[in-house]
């Protein structure tokens, strides 16, 4: 996983929970690494696991809610470094439809050696979608995260059902997003 992950969390987690939990939490984890992340290095995805475990221990907040808290940290830096990306897409749907198509794309261009997850975008009629994350590695909540902070960028409100699916042997998480209104 690219270092601007781990660099970004340590940020939230300053953020959120003061510059004294980044130290803690950098001591509890298991980080083969030893935890001095640089944006452009790559780091063993296990260790962001061993990161978000601990920090859930330490916080007394369930993983996977630390997880979408992060994403939607994560979605809102991602605007300031790459607004060309939300420029070109119009509505949340336009935005989540370009991750695989476009965002990623370009994000692979940049990091060849990304280990992205594969979206597939399907529209049900006006109001909502069906986005599907494949992934060798366990992110949904994360994936969660993202695609609420997006749907707040874009002064949308979504609600998100998450389904387990497999078609051939092959597994993928289906987000289900339904569209409740708008931001006044
Ligand atoms: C401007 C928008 C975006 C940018 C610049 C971006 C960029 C990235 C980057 C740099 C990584 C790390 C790759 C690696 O670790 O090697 C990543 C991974 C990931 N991205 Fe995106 N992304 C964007 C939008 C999204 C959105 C909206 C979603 C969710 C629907 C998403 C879902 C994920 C997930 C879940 C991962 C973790 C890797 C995995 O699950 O296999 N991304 N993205």
């Amino acid at each position: 996983m690219k270092g601007m992950v781990f660099t970004e969390l340590l940020g939230f987690v300053e953020q959120t929970f003061g510059a004294d939990a980044v130290d803690d939490l950098i001591e509890a984890s298991v980080l083969p690494s030893g935890g001095a992340y640089t944006a452009v290095g790559t780091y063993d995805h296990k260790e962001m696991q061993s990161l978000v475990t601990t920090l859930a221990a330490q916080s007394h907040t369930p993983a996977n809610e630390l997880l979408g808290l992060f994403g939607q940290h994560l979605i809102g830096r991602f605007k300031s470094s790459f607004p060309d990306f939300f420029k070109t897409a119009a509505t949340l749907f336009d935005f989540l439809e370009s991750i695989d198509r476009h965002i990623h794309v370009e994000v692979r261009k940049l990091y060849p050696d990304a280990e992205l997850p594969e979206f597939r975008a399907e529209r049900i009629g006006d109001g909502a979608m069906n986005l599907d994350y494949r992934s060798s590695r366990p992110f949904e909540a994360l994936a969660s995260g993202l695609i609420l902070g997006a749907a707040h960028i874009y002064g949308e409100t979504v609600r998100i059902e998450r389904s387990s699916h497999e078609n051939g042997g092959e597994k993928f998480v289906r987000f289900s997003i339904q569209k409740t209104g708008a931001i006044a």
